[in-house]
């Protein structure tokens, strides 16, 4: 979601004439921040702090911006703290932030804060240049009334304001027409898209098949449903919409029941697990992935031990682990019978351990077999067997092809999959798709 807010934002500075240029140079540094967990926020901090030493090295003052879920969470004391930030601007306050930076940028003694919630779905233009990317992202809502006990993200990002389907739609014609091949619907809850009465009555599978019907889109995803709102039309699109990629990240945060229920995920493994069985039953190649939170308050050896047998239970492809951290404001914090660190990241280590074995076995059982790719960009490495081109299976993992001298960008071409590595794979072009 930050990156797709990072990429818009780009775009609309560059229409206003605004360009990049190298962290040394820049007149105005802007961090769009992460909350979600500890680590991402500590970032922010030290990044700040190598701005403030770079503006004492230059020996002028320098501007920065900050936005995001850190902004919104703590954006007054950044100001107070970091005299450099002019501008904080929240999750909602992005849409005038473009706006805000010309302001700034023109007034030097102005500081900005955009922090404030807004009650629908903050529409901004859509800035697009000539060319849109092979593969694009589309945000169809924003917010989150989950409360999952261990997230701050209702509270950095607001209720869920689900985006107007014409909006949505418009979008999505407009990137098409502009050489997007791929869209990736986004939301933090997106199966409960318009439920909140602020789309036009559209709900997320009419949404998900009025998208796949675009002429010219040749892959759809999503991200990120919630297994509690997986309806029966959700997991009958994967049999119905061919161009419904085989691969959901459903994130199942725990194991184990007791666990679950002190996170008020509302649902239980055996929800989850049935979910999994209609899954395959209606996409027999469907790879899955989920998040995962270890050490999460009162987590015992049995709560992890459900957890493990829960991963091989549903046999997924892929996986992003954490360990849990508390986040100010939430309910978990005040949890007694915090885990200790040392134990939760060896349960972190177990974890993975496991998964990186089962996603190195997952790529290697489809070498020999044959697969669709969304070719993006050129290899950052040169082979010695000519150029490479990097892009994506139909399943989201990396895969490069070995191409004559020529721009892919954009095409979508059948590859045979000669070989697997940890992390992605490589492939012989057989014809254009
Ligand atoms: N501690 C650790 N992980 C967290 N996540 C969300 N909040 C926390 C937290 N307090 C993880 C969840 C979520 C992913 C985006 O980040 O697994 O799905
Ligand atoms: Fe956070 Fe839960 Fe909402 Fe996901 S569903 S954003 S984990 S509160």
């Amino acid at each position: 979601m930050n990156a797709n807010d990072s990429d818009w934002l780009r775009r609309a500075l560059r229409s206003r004439g605004f360009f990049e240029a190298s962290f040394e140079d820049a007149a105005i540094h802007i961090l769009n921040t992460c909350s979600v967990r500890d680590k991402p926020e500590h970032k922010v901090y030290s990044e700040l702090g190598r701005i403030r030493l770079l503006a004492a090295q230059r020996g002028e003052k320098v501007t920065a911006a900050v936005g995001g879920c850190v902004a919104q969470q703590c954006g007054k004391e950044i100001m107070r703290r970091f005299p450099e930030v002019r501008l904080v601007f929240g999750s909602d306050g992005i849409a005038m932030a473009p706006e805000a930076l010309c302001r700034i940028h023109d007034a030097p003694r102005l500081r900005l804060s955009l922090l404030d919630f807004c009650e629908e779905y903050a529409e901004r233009p859509l800035d697009m240049g000539a060319n849109a990317p092979p593969a694009a992202f589309v945000s169809i809502m924003q917010g989150c009334d989950n409360y999952c006990t261990y997230c701050i993200v209702p509270y950095v990002r607001g209720p869920q304001k689900s985006r107007a389907a014409s909006a949505v739609l418009q979008e999505c014609r407009e990137l098409i027409a502009r050489g997007t091949k791929e869209i990736t619907l986004l939301g933090q809850n997106v199966n409960s898209y318009g439920q909140d009465d602020q789309g036009d009555g559209t709900g997320f599978v009419g949404l998900l098949h009025r998208v796949a019907e675009l002429p010219g889109l040749a892959r759809l995803r999503f991200v990120t449903p919630h297994p509690k709102d997986i309806a029966p039309e959700v997991v009958a699109a994967f049999a119905d919409l061919p161009q419904l990629c085989p691969r959901l990240h459903l994130p199942l945060q725990s194991g184990s029941d007791r666990i679950l229920k002190k996170m008020n995920r509302r649902y239980d493994l055996a929800r989850y697990l049935d979910i999994v069985e209609r899954l395959k039953k209606a996409r027999p190649e469907i790879a899955l992935s989920t998040d995962i939170i270890v050490g999460f308050p009162g987590e015992t050896d049995e709560d992890f031990a459900q957890t493990m047998r829960a991963m091989r239970e549903a046999d997924f492809a892929a996986s992003f682990s954490f360990v849990y951290s508390d986040r100010p404001g939430v309910k978990a914090a005040l949890m007694p019978d915090k885990v200790e660190r040392k134990t939760a990241l060896a349960r972190l280590a177990e974890l993975q351990s496991w998964q990186n074995a089962r996603m190195e076995r997952f790529l290697k059982s489809r070498v020999g077999g044959q697969d669709a790719v969304l070719l993006e960009s050129p290899s950052r490495k040169p082979s010695s067997q000519g150029a490479t081109w990097q892009g994506r299976d139909s399943y989201g993992f990396a895969l490069n092809v070995h191409t004559p001298d020529a721009d892919y960008t954009g095409q979508l071409l059948t590859v045979k999959i000669t070989s697997s590595g940890k992390h992605s794979l490589t492939g012989k072009i057989i014809e254009p798709f």
